[in-house]
């Protein structure tokens, strides 16, 4: 099992000798190695047992550092890094130079990201290297909002997990490319569309979720998913289909009294969607160990942090 403590020091000796540390972000734990260092590197594609063809997102402290980073930050990036770094926003910018292919799986462009999570941004500092992490859960499984998660699912795969409590947002960054004057959305996450448009204008908005198009790589349909199959529609017409002993329940607000409290979970009893995104994935892995046979998730509603979780919902949903 990997040790789990706040100990910088610690982190910071293992990421510089080639090691793998988990790190909190505001968005989910990351699995952390030095960018630079393609032999770590690997060792985050073997833990996770990832694809080489998806790539890792590179995460630093300031924007003085994201030069090193990318060849160049055009104006609309600086606009955006102003507004919403740190936090749960990506930029796909060209590559400089100096990081290695490996970590963006051969692409000539690279995600980078300003964590919102002080014990991450106290280690960044520390470092003379920023760190490539992806999501640190199996490839293909629910991304871990807890020190636990991580350890239940990589503890004995990675020697050290830096506890910074639950994360705040609970779901992924939203990933963006910027080219020229184009925006466009590759993943919708803890960052909400209504507040990127504030500051960008979007070109492409929705992000297929049924496609597997290399040009977004890691963008499978089949992604972020429970072992347990996941039902996405209405809960009360699907409770009538299904024993409802066997059944698990995800739903925003509605309480269902023919199915027990321990199978049913409500994302946020006051409609909150920012709480609801916050609570998604612990509520996946927590019916996910109950004995259902499957997940009754509903749709939520179309705005804020609504879309990245009907996002993710539609992916754990999808058998393909
Ligand atoms: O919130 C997050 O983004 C978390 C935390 C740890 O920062 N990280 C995360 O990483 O979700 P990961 O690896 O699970 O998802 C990153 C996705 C990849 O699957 C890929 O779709 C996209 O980012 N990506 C990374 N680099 C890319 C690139 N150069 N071009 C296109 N897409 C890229
Ligand atoms: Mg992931």
């Amino acid at each position: 099992m990997a040790d789990i403590g706040i100990d910088l020091q610690k982190a910071a000796a293992y990421l510089t000798q080639g090691e793998l540390v988990a790190i909190p972000t505001e968005t989910v734990y990351g699995l952390a190695a030095n960018a630079y260092d393609e032999a770590a590197v690997v060792k985050i594609f073997e833990a996770k047992n990832r694809p080489a063809f998806d790539p890792l997102i590179v995460h630093t402290h300031s924007v003085s550092e994201i030069s090193n980073i990318v060849q160049e930050v055009p104006d609309a990036a600086y606009l955006l890094a102003e507004r919403f770094w740190p936090g749960p926003l990506t930029l796909i910018l060209p590559k400089a130079e100096q990081v290695p292919l490996l970590v963006t799986s051969g692409h000539d462009s690279v995600g980078v990201r300003i964590p919102n999570h002080p014990l991450t941004l106290d280690l960044l500092r520390q470092l003379p290297f920023p760190v490539a992490a992806p999501s640190a859960n199996p490839f293909g499984y629910v991304s871990p909002t807890t020190a636990q998660h991580v350890q239940d699912q990589l503890g004995e795969r990675i020697p050290y997990i830096l506890n910074g409590g639950d994360c705040a947002v609970g779901i992924e960054s939203t990933i963006i490319r910027i080219n020229g004057n184009e925006v466009e959305v590759l993943r919708l996450g803890g960052l909400a569309l209504e507040e990127l448009e504030e500051v960008v204008q979007i070109s492409k908005a929705q992000v297929k979720t049924s496609s597997s198009n290399p040009a977004a790589p890691g963008m499978l349909s089949s992604h972020y998913s429970p072992r347990k199959k996941v039902l996405l529609g209405n809960i009360a017409e699907n409770l009538l289909k299904t024993d409802s002993a066997r059944v698990g329940i995800i739903s925003l607000q509605q309480v269902f009294p023919e199915v027990s409290r321990e199978q049913q979970i409500q994302l946020s009893a006051s409609g909150n969607l920012s709480e609801a995104a916050r609570n998604l994935f612990s509520a996946l892995r927590a019916l996910d160990q109950q004995p259902v046979d499957v997940i009754l998730a509903e749709w939520m509603p179309e705005q804020g942090l609504g879309r990245a979780i009907n996002d993710r919902l539609q992916r754990a949903s999808f058998r393909g």
